[in-house]
């Protein structure tokens, strides 16, 4: 059965046709002796509307900041970032729901209120997000677990709090930073399908990143495979099979462990 991503009680993404472009690129920080450090080196990358575009690539190669930028919590320093053919930082920030690396749930606040967040955040009073967010729990496994802070929470449970505060508010575009990376890999497995089920269900435009080369292929469309840093796309694999996938199917399918191959080759080249 698959899953809705989001409750009935939440508006409907107002954009359906929402896609992103990258084009050109650059991003340049100050290092800790100051000197200039270059993160990403014109990176030109495109998701169509409902599409899902794995992003992988070596540690400190870019990829955060990539999606901070589509993201709208930072400018690029060359190039351009379009979200539904909107390029203000405000229009991308309207349009994209950001899951950040660390899951950075409130240690005081319990499961229920932490997923209210977002919605919180966007002028809905408590009481309300709080039932918005209620309904949701249960479809993610928390039942009996509103009350609970993350303290009480297994890595899992944390993981799908997160995720509930970041689909709450219904926005089309999903920013995903290694939503998968702290969890077991018996967990992670169970995760992945549950999310590959959730898009089916209700598909958003959805940049996701991973260093898991077999997680991406899994899930996207698309993989675009980075460079070190400075970060730039190397290559972008086209997964021809339908999604959501069966993991089964996936292991062994010969085509898919090309892919995985060629992506492997790529890193480590
Ligand atoms: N605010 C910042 N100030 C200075 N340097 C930064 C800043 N943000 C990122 N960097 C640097 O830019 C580079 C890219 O960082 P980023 O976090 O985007 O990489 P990443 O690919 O997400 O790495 P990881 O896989 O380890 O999460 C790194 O060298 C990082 O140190
Ligand atoms: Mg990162």
């Amino acid at each position: 059965m698959q899953t809705k991503v989001v409750a009935a009680a939440v508006e409907p993404p107002s954009e359906t046709e929402t896609s992103v472009a990258v084009r050109g690129v650059k991003r340049g920080f100050r290092g800790a002796r100051r000197e200039p450090l270059l993160a990403l080196a014109g990176v030109d990358l495109h998701v169509g509307a409902n599409e899902v575009l794995g992003v992988v690539g070596p540690s400190g190669c870019g990829k955060s900041t990539l999606l901070e930028l589509v993201a709208g919590l930072q400018e690029p320093d060359g190039g351009s970032v379009e979200v539904a053919g909107r390029s203000t930082a405000k229009a991308r920030r309207e349009l994209c729901a950001f899951m950040p690396q660390r899951d950075l749930l409130l240690p005081w606040r319990d499961a229920l209120g932490n997923a209210a967040l977002a919605l919180e955040c966007q002028g809905v009073p408590r009481e309300e997000a709080r039932s918005r967010a209620a309904p949701l729990l249960e479809r993610f496994g928390l039942r009996g677990f509103e009350g609970a802070r993350p303290a009480q929470l297994s890595g899992g449970m944390r993981q799908r709090v997160a995720f509930m505060r970041t689909l709450l508010p219904g926005r089309p575009v999903l920013l995903l930073d290694e939503p998968f990376a702290s969890l077991d890999s018996i967990t992670r497995a169970s995760m992945q399908a549950w999310l590959a089920d959730a898009l089916a269900g209700e598909p958003r435009t959805v940049l996701l990143v991973t260093h898991d080369v077999e997680e991406a292929l899994f899930l996207s469309d698309r993989v675009a495979v980075l460079s070190a840093r400075p970060g730039r796309v190397m290559q972008e694999l086209e997964v021809p099979l339908p999604r959501p996938r069966d993991r089964r199917a996936a292991v062994t399918d010969p085509e898919l462990a090309r892919l995985r191959e060629r992506a492997l080759e790529v890193l480590g080249s």
